[in-house]
């Protein structure tokens, strides 16, 4: 305490003494300056006094030529201790007399010079001052008288009054000093008064003492600056932290207090069906479902979500739950059961008609109906209800995923208050003119600031999604902050970049030269055959046409790979009901055709197209299996297909084409990045793949290793949950710090 107080005082001591010191470093040699002046004003005044008391019988005996007279005259008057020596000189500049003391040095010349030379002169024995009188009779000059005077007593004045001011300068910092630190120590303490009592109130179930005058105006600043400074601790630690399941678990229980996780997606994790062999468990083509599956199994809780499957509703309970993984339950899932109106309208009219190529660049013109929006509405109503309905408190933490549900996270809000809900948005968040377009615009984005948390792949996702609620409502944006305020409430717009569980490697999976030998050998392919790949789910936004047209141009520019390479793309069936999806379909499939019809030969195809379904462990071996994996969207949120290949390659080989417009191109650098619009350079980017030297792909793929294993699905997960719990923390000492005013003003009151 006694540190804080010396080190108080110092800090307005230091710079109070600076500033002094300043001030007495520049004033002095001017103080200095002026009492010089004065004093040679002065001599000038004596010099006059006493030239003029001598003329008169100078000029007489200068007449009598009376030299003793002369010499007398001069001798009496230098007995004046401060007039050092007295000469004359002729008209003609001859030194006629002078006394002993006068220095020849001087002659004739001195005050000769008209009356802007200085009058001191610096002679070895010091300075000196020297004026002269000229002697006149009847108008006619007689000669000049030299006066010179002592300068030393100047000197000495001149520092005794140096001394003087510098000890006044001492007392008067020493004094100004004391009285600011006295006024500092006075306010600091009713400060500190202050905020102890805000943090008391918080900390200590003690009631707290009235808020001090000065703190009052202040108080919303220093809370402001107390949230800060704790989001800059907890913060700190975030980037240098292993994430891991385990690390999320502690997360949980620590950090929110095992508050319990509700998940809310349209696609749910396990989909069961009915097939002639009885009732299967698929797992869907979705990176959505990927990442966040991870993370439900690390922290239990339960996910609602649209039960699909034809064989759902026979493997739910009473309450529609079905516990999940199957084959080692770890969380619930709630299925939400949708009519074929509602399907249609919400997720095939709406999201997928609408929002989807609407956050997408991929020049696909949005389709905006009143009746899907009729539906999208109705359908995100019955889901909040699922969540109010599961939450088993009136906080729960909400992860609200993807554009299904822009609207869930206010009609949560409107019964749950005090949830914690993160908003997730998987897909891309375009600028706001493209939003603009959406006819419920301001809608959405309503809906959407519901949320406590709204998390994008990244900070360009971000910024276009503030600069839309910029354009289209009345909000406060904090950039630095990261926050929009929209009437009572506040968002926390960050970027989350999603990723995958770094896979533990699977009893039994083959190594890569034996995964290499089995797709070789499923494929009919020589057991050299170069091979790449794409997973994707047959999308136009994926760039597959683009694709395989690098394909091609890369075989007709080098001839030499012409049956040596293979290109395999694994393309799941999607949404396949909506026209634009059949289009797509049946444009990717003529194109394969077409170019397998130009360059085939006996059994040699460049592409083969693979539109079914896949399990993980399968497209974990093709990644294995494969000398470059391609992944060209045209447009896409993070892309974790380029992710799961890069965990797969435990050899450090292969090549990952990624492009430009993913986000994942913002994360792995050390893969080909390329421009999938620029047919050329896939082309080019494909051949140097194929031809990159080992220690190349090692040095590359090492480094995305690294990246991907470390940024994993945990940390995402875990910085979003982090967040969510101080805001959680910060809530509580808000609304603590509310109702302690609130009393106080009561007490006014009274
Ligand atoms: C994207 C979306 C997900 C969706 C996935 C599969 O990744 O962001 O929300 O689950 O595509 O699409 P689907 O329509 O089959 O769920």
């Amino acid at each position: 305490m006694r540190f804080r107080s010396v080190q108080l005082s110092m800090r307005f001591i230091v710079p109070l003494a600076l500033v002094l010191a300043l001030f007495g470093y520049f004033a002095i040699p001017w103080m200095e300056n002026l009492t010089v002046r004065w004093f040679v004003r002065d001599l000038d005044t004596r010099s006059q006094l006493v030239s003029s008391t001598l003329q008169q019988p100078l000029l007489n005996y200068l007449e009598d030529n009376d030299s003793a007279r002369i010499n007398d005259a001069f001798s009496r008057a230098i007995q004046d201790e401060r007039l050092y020596a007295l000469a004359f000189c002729t008209p003609d500049e001859t030194l006629l007399y002078k006394t002993d003391t006068y220095p020849v040095s001087l002659g004739c010349s001195q005050g000769a010079d008209g009356e802007d030379a200085s009058p001191v002169v610096q002679l070895p024995r010091g300075p000196v001052h020297v004026s002269s009188r000229e002697l006149t009779q009847d108008g006619i000059s007689a000669g000049r008288l030299i006066l010179v005077q002592d300068m030393s007593f100047i000197e000495r004045r001149s520092e005794d009054t140096k001394k003087y001011i510098i000890g006044l300068f001492v007392v008067l910092a020493g004094a100004i000093s004391l009285i600011t630190v006295l006024i500092a120590h006075l306010s600091w303490h009713g400060w500190l008064n202050g905020v102890r009592e805000m943090l008391r109130g918080e900390l200590s179930p003690r009631p707290p003492g009235p808020m001090s005058p000065e703190i009052a105006p202040l108080a919303s600043e220093l809370r402001a600056l107390l949230n800060e400074y704790n989001r800059d601790l907890q913060g700190s630690g975030v980037e240098s932290q292993t994430w891991g399941a385990d690390t999320l678990k502690t997360l949980l229980n620590q950090d929110l207090a095992g508050d319990e996780i509700l998940v809310v997606s349209n696609r749910e994790p396990y989909i069961h069906v009915n097939t002639p062999n009885g009732v299967k468990v698929q797992r869907p083509a979705s990176g959505l479902v990927t990442a966040v599956e991870a993370v439900m199994r690390a922290c239990s809780g339960t996910w609602i979500a649209h039960g699909a499957g034809s064989a759902d509703r026979d493997t739910v309970d009473a309450n529609d739950h079905v516990r999940v993984p199957p084959e080692n339950p770890s969380y619930t899932l709630r299925r939400v059961w949708l009519s074929k109106e509602e399907e249609q309208g919400y997720y095939y009219g709406f999201a997928n008609e609408g929002l989807w190529p609407l956050c997408h660049i991929a020049h696909v013109r949005p389709v905006f109906r009143s009746t899907d929006w009729a539906e999208y509405v109705r359908v995100n109503q019955r889901f909040a209800d699922a969540v109010i309905a599961e939450a088993r408190s009136d906080n729960p933490v909400v992860l609200v995923q993807d554009y299904h549900f822009a609207l869930l996270p206010r009609m949560v809000r409107a019964v749950l208050p005090k949830a914690t809900i993160i908003t997730f948005w998987h897909i891309p968040w375009p600028n706001p003119e493209s939003f603009g377009i959406c006819p419920w615009r301001e809608e959405i984005l309503d809906g959407m600031l519901g949320s406590t948390i709204l998390g994008f792949h990244t900070p360009f996702h971000r910024k276009n999604f503030l600069d839309t609620v910029d354009r289209y409502l009345e909000t406060r944006i904090e950039n630095e902050a990261s926050t929009v305020s929209y009437g009572n409430e506040l968002t926390q717009v960050k970027p989350y970049p999603i990723s995958i569980a770094w896979p533990e490697p699977a009893p039994g999976e083959c190594d890569v030269a034996a995964c290499r030998a089995e797709i070789r050998q499923a494929l009919s392919l020589p057991a050299d055959q170069l091979l790449g790949i794409g997973v994707d789910r047959l999308d136009y936004t994926k760039g597959i046409v683009e694709r395989f047209q690098a394909v091609e141009r890369m075989l007709e520019l080098h001839p030499d790979m012409v049956g040596k390479f293979t290109f395999v793309q694994i393309a799941a069936p999607t949404r396949s009901s909506l026209d634009e999806y059949q289009n797509f379909e049946a444009r990717v499939r003529a194109l394969a055709q077409r170019i397998n019809q130009r360059f085939s030969s006996g059994s040699y195809l460049p592409i083969i197209l693979k539109t079914e379904h896949h399990e993980q462990a399968q497209l974990r071996t093709y990644f294995r299996a494969s000398e470059v994996c391609s992944v060209t969207s045209l447009h896409d949120g993070m892309n974790l297909v380029a992710k799961e290949f890069i965990a797969a390659r435990d050899d450090e080989q292969g090549v990952l084409i990624l492009s430009q417009f993913t986000g994942a191109a913002r994360e792995l650098h050390e893969a080909l990045i390329v421009n999938p619009y620029h047919i050329e350079e896939g082309a080019e980017a494909l051949y140097r793949a194929l031809r990159m030297p080992q220690d190349e792909q090692r040095e590359r793929m090492r480094t995305m290793r690294v990246r991907v294993r470390d940024f994993n699905v945990y940390r995402w997960a875990g910085r979003m949950l982090q967040d969510a719990a101080r805001l959680r923390q910060r809530e509580r000492v808000r609304s603590r710090i509310n109702s302690l005013s609130q009393n106080r003003v009561r007490k006014g009151d009274a």
